[in-house]
């Protein structure tokens, strides 16, 4: 197992890399069966703003797993409503045959965070 993230935090089973996933080295050697993204931008208080800012994070994440991700492996990643998220679903759907979203009943009932689930990598 694998994470990933710019802040630090120790973990005895899991290898952490520290740093901004677009920018760390992450093995080319290294494929994974599930790809999973709590990842949320830094919080402007605009929620167009902030909207916008994850769903560009998305796309990057979805661009990630093309290379990361094995034949019929899975992404998880967290997003919002909003204006881009058609974009990002047109993405999921050109990489996975099937895409669903999940909210869990720990996620805020009035908030509009919700999960894209991408399942059977195509390629
Ligand atoms: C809601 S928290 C998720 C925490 C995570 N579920 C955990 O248990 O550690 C959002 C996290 O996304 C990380 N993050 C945001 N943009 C990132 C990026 N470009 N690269 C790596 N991590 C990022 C932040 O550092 C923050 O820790």
């Amino acid at each position: 197992m694998l994470k990933v993230d710019k802040q630090s935090e120790y973990s005895s089973n899991v290898k952490i890399i520290q740093g901004d996933f677009n920018l760390v080295l992450i093995d080319p050697k290294d494929e994974f069966d599930l790809i999973l993204s709590d990842m949320a931008p830094e919080f402007s208080g605009d929620s167009k703003v902030d909207r916008g800012r994850t769903h560009k994070l998305n796309l990057e994440t979805i661009k990630l797993s093309k290379r990361l991700l094995k034949k019929k492996g899975s992404l998880v990643i967290k997003t919002f409503e909003g204006e881009d998220i058609k974009l990002v679903r047109e993405q999921m759907k050109k990489l996975f045959f099937e895409v669903r979203d999940y909210k869990p009943q720990s996620s805020k009932k009035g908030s509009s965070e919700f999960y894209i689930v991408g399942l059977k990598k195509k390629y």
